[in-house]
């Protein structure tokens, strides 16, 4: 028996999509370790079974949002009380490429899922945003009153189901809390789950498959950008941190908080090249970096304000140290990939 499976549910269930995901796993863990029922609903194109099967233990329901009689089903069988929203296709380069896969999925499936909630008289949401919404920010840090203007059609994906949260408001008192993080990243400190994206597309997992062998090396897009190194700076938020700030979400709105956006970022960046040399020092392994042309609609900076979520929901992010989350990446990846060099 699991450390998990002995903690007592004390707190309602919350139904997670995309649980068996990179956060939302780790969002079912600290749901589980607050006291909280958890199902699972994960059609597993992308999620891994054994996360939620083995490691956290919890009730999984494998299917795809956009089947509604299966929505119907599973609310008629569990009692859910909210719902916390992760799955989604999260390709950002794949969106602009083939649009109709990301509206389809991530727009429609949502309102899918949506329209069965207010069948099933559920009407908490907690969704997964991304500060892809802001599109080219104006300001640094971005507060969440800076203007929504995305510039891909997975940024514009999140920022459509945020109007629809909106009005289902309006229309139905469905009360939502939208985080919009900055770079997810890191693991669980205890190793048990981690980021294993396929394709993997973050810098802190493909500098450490580099480290690993995985890959030859890692390539930096763009050299001059205004910034002091010439790279671009991004705020990297550490998942449990983002798993944190979902349980007080829920409670805040299980509380009678009413519908927000929240940024989810520590305010503070890193550039490419910090971050690889974060990597060099945690790992003690050489890393080849290969300089290349900037990317297209890659912004020079991204950082996120929370002051809000501090202020309302009381978050206080716990690892906003940039080697500590690059240790917990790489232990995790050790112990997905193994230690030695793959080739
Ligand atoms: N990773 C980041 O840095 C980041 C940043 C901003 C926002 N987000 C958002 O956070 C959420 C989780 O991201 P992640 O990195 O954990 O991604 P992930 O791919 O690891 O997890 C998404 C999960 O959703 C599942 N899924 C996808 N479509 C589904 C469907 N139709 N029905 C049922 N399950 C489905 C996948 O199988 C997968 O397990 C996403 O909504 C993403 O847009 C992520």
């Amino acid at each position: 028996m699991s450390i998990l499976s002995r903690i007592a549910q004390t707190k309602p269930t919350i139904l997670v999509t995309g649980g068996a995901g990179y956060i939302g796993s780790h969002a079912v863990l600290a749901l589980q370790q607050a006291g909280y029922g958890v199902v699972v609903l994960d059609n597993l194109v992308y999620g891994h079974r054994e996360f939620v099967e083995d490691i956290l233990q919890a009730t999984l329901v494998v299917g795809d949002m956009n089947d509604r009689p299966m929505l119907d089903r599973l609310f008629a069988t569990h009692a859910i009380a909210a719902v916390m929203h992760f799955a989604a296709y999260i390709n950002v380069g794949e969106s602009v490429t083939n649009p109709a896969k990301y509206y389809r999925n991530n727009v429609v499936g949502t309102l899918t899922l949506l329209e069965a909630m207010l069948a099933a008289n559920i009407k908490k949401f907690v969704f997964s945003s991304t500060c892809a919404t802001y599109g080219v920010p104006k300001t640094v840090p971005i507060p969440e009153e800076h203007p929504q203007d995305p510039i891909n059609p997975y940024g514009v994906s999140k920022w459509m189901v945020e109007q629809i949260l909106s009005d289902f408001d309006t229309a139905h008192e469905l009360k939502s809390v939208c985080f919009r993080y900055f770079n997810a990243c890191g693991a669980d400190p205890e190793g048990r789950l981690g980021e294993d994206h396929h394709p993997e597309t973050h810098l802190i997992p493909l500098v450490l498959q580099a480290a690993l062998g995985i890959r030859d090396c890692i390539k930096v897009f763009g050299t001059d950008y205004p910034t002091p190194d010439g790279t671009c700076i991004r705020d990297y938020v550490h998942v449990v941190d983002l798993a944190t700030a979902h349980v007080s979400g829920i409670e805040y709105l299980l509380n009678g908080g009413d519908s927000q956006a929240f940024n989810l970022g520590n305010g503070n960046g890193f550039s490419v090249r910090e971050v690889i040399e974060v990597a060099k020092q945690v790992t003690e392994r050489e890393i080849k970096v290969v300089e290349c042309d900037r990317r297209p609609g890659d912004p020079p900076a991204l950082v996120g304000s929370g002051d809000r979520a501090r202020t309302i929901l009381h978050w206080h992010p716990q690892y906003s140290d940039l080697s500590q989350i690059m240790a917990h990446a790489w232990n995790w990846h050790q112990k997905r990939h193994g230690n030695g060099v793959i080739g």
